[in-house]
């Protein structure tokens, strides 16, 4: 039987490399393509495990690169492309839109014409719930995937730009697809620009934890395993043209996350400094994952379980992050935030 081609660009990043690594794993009689151009928030010393498998290949590009995509795709001629590329932080954005238009919405459609070309079985563009806007703090008020898309930030326009256009593609061209729309994840290998493995490595080493306005702001968490093998069922049996919402029921304010982790690693309060809201910032994100779960699929993490894992990861694996936070990192840190860190 002809093995299937599986290209997932985006695999060096956070959540496309717990997916590469999980895919390689899973489905031995799977091609996993890696394809990705490696910025900032890519790396690919986290697949060392995985490099010389016979199943795995890295490639590095641009997917906004139309000339090396269109040909890349017409000599491997894929089965399933899973779109994890993109530009993923909010704070990025604000200071620095431009690239999220290029990547997010620009990369996204190259990958369409290329798909479009070749006849691919299935495109699943990954996108996240931020596409929806924000909700209020009534507890009982969820994001379906019956709400109208209202995004906030350049971020969150890009992504919902770029799902539009995969809606398009499906309604116009016939294109076999579906969009997923995750909540927050955490896990091992999550860039410590974002609040779980910004405040864990900041707290383990004594630095102030930096919470935005008031830290009553609402993420919806989900560990990073449950995402991926939510792709997987999305991919296997999901319903062409569908939107998929993933999500755990995990709500927990900012000062929530943070004060959990301070007190698993034995720290003090003390560490949190409030500091200067994000400018737009979402009060709240919640995802109503009915949909899912009728498809087949339930996460295997609670809050508690999953940050206790994410924890013990990082403290297993600080030369991970500390290559990282040792780097152009810094530069990062002292002009996003203004006070001396
Ligand atoms: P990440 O920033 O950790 O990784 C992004 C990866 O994309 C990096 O490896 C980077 O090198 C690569 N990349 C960037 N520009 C590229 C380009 N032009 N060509 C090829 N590769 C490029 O992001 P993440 O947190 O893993 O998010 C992955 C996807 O999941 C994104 O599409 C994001 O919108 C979506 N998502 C993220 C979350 C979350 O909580 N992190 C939640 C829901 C959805
Ligand atoms: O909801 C899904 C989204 O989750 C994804 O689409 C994005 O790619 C991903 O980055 C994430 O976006 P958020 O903006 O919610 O994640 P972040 O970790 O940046 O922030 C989480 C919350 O913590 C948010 O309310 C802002 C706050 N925060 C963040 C940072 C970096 C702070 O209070 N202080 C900080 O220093």
């Amino acid at each position: 039987m002809k093995r299937k081609k599986i290209l997932v660009t985006g695999g060096a990043g956070f959540i496309g490399g717990n997916f590469v690594q999980y895919m390689v794993k899973k489905y031995p009689h799977y091609y996993i393509y890696n394809l990705d151009l490696l910025t900032y928030a890519g790396d690919l010393t986290k697949h060392r495990a995985i490099e010389k498998n016979d199943n795995y290949c890295f490639i590095k590009a641009d997917i906004a690169d139309r000339e090396f995509i269109m040909s890349f795709f017409e000599k491997e001629k894929f089965d399933y492309v899973i779109h994890f590329a993109a530009e993923s932080h909010v704070d990025r954005s604000i200071t620095n839109p431009s690239i999220f238009v290029t990547t997010n919405v620009l990369g996204t459609q190259v990958l369409l014409d290329a798909s479009k070309e070749i006849g691919i079985t299935k495109f699943i563009h990954v996108s996240t719930d931020e596409v929806y806007g924000e909700l209020d703090f009534n507890p009982k008020t969820f994001f379906t995937e019956e709400t109208p898309i209202q995004p906030n930030s350049p971020y969150s326009a890009s992504k919902a730009s770029s799902d539009l256009l995969v809606r398009a593609y499906h309604e116009t061209f016939g294109l076999p697809i579906n969009i997923t729309r995750c909540s927050n994840n955490y896990g091992p290998f999550h860039f410590p620009e974002k609040l779980i493995p910004l405040t864990i490595s900041r707290v383990l080493n004594d630095q102030k934890i930096p919470v935005y306005g008031d830290g009553k702001n609402v993420r919806d968490w989900l560990h990073v395993a449950d995402h991926c093998s939510a792709i997987d069922l999305v991919l296997h049996d999901g319903v062409n043209g569908e939107v998929y919402n993933v999500g755990g029921h995990n709500e927990r304010t900012n000062l929530e996350v943070v004060k959990t982790i301070i007190s698993i690693l034995g720290k003090s309060d003390t560490l949190i400094e409030f500091v200067t809201d994000r400018l737009g910032h979402d009060k709240r994100y919640a995802i109503d994952p009915t949909k899912l779960q009728k498809l087949g699929w339930n996460p295997t993490y609670t809050f508690e379980t999953g940050i206790t894992q994410t924890i013990k990861w990082y403290l297993e694996n600080q030369a991970w992050w500390e290559q990282i936070i040792s780097g152009e990192y810094k530069t990062y840190i002292e002009s996003q935030y203004s006070f001396e860190l």
